[in-house]
């Protein structure tokens, strides 16, 4: 891949993501997706350059962050949600639109089938074993550079009054001030919850702290925890000592990486 043949996939996703924001009506999720994915490519260069990422590299890791969520767009529009679990997985939509639009098909096929395996798995709970080594380290990156972001979305979301506006961003979980016994063990044991195991803001919550677990890269980890994103998300909870005690945890756990 050329600088040039990135810069055609940047025209593409901006051609592309303003074509949903025009005709619908309800533009403001397909805005905070596109504002996500500009966000994870500058994670994307953060990470790339701490790890000193050849140019190359640089330019396939910046490809999967541009087009890691393209199916988001369709998925709102045409399903009205973007709970995977409600509708399709959005990394498999993505991988959808890329090859329906042709975007990758001039590359090497190298290139070509380690793009579209990084955004089909970016969203997996695991990744698969027996993955070639840089197939797994760009997808590995990638999931990285898209939960900074996440974290970055939700702690925002977390501290401003709920608006119906963005309830999408939370599938409008119900907060019923309850904390999930099952999910704190699994916390403590390490453990990276399921998305499956969420059915309330509380849990969803629980979740992202336990990904945590799930990171790939200490500059991921060390900027997590320069940013304070956990205890800003804990700090959105009903304060308890089981919290007090999960914070402590919780920042054990990021020093020791
Ligand atoms: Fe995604």
């Amino acid at each position: 891949m050329t600088d040039d043949d990135y810069q055609v996939l940047v025209d593409f996703f901006d051609g592309y993501t303003s074509g949903f924001i025009t005709r619908n009506t309800n533009a403001h999720p397909h805005i905070t997706k596109k504002e996500h994915t500009a966000r994870v490519v500058e994670n994307m260069v953060f990470l790339g350059k701490s790890l000193g990422l050849a140019r190359q590299q640089m330019r396939m890791a910046k490809a999967a962050a541009l087009l890691h969520d393209i199916g988001r767009f369709h998925q709102f529009e045409t399903y009205g949600t973007f709970s995977d679990f409600a509708s399709k997985n959005h990394g498999a939509l993505g991988v959808g639109v890329i090859r329906e639009h042709r975007l990758l098909a001039t590359f090497p096929k190298v290139e070509k089938r380690q793009i579209l395996r990084a955004i089909a798995l970016h969203n997996a709970y695991q990744l698969p074993f027996g993955m070639d080594g840089e197939s797994r380290f760009l997808t590995q990156l990638l999931r990285d550079a898209d939960k900074l972001d996440i974290f970055n979305v939700v702690t925002r979301k977390y501290r401003e009054a709920d608006t119906a506006e963005n309830g999408y961003l939370t599938h409008n979980l119900k907060d019923d001030g309850q904390i999930s016994k099952t999910l704190m063990d699994q916390i403590f044991k390490k453990q990276l919850i399921n998305n499956h195991q969420v059915q309330s803001l509380n849990d969803l919550k629980l979740l992202q702290i336990s990904w945590m677990f799930d990171l790939n890269f200490k500059e991921t980890i060390q900027r997590v925890d320069d940013l304070g994103y956990i205890p800003l998300i804990l700090s959105t909870m009903p304060d308890s000592a089981h919290l007090a005690v999960l914070l402590d945890f919780m920042k054990a756990h990021m020093v020791a990486n």
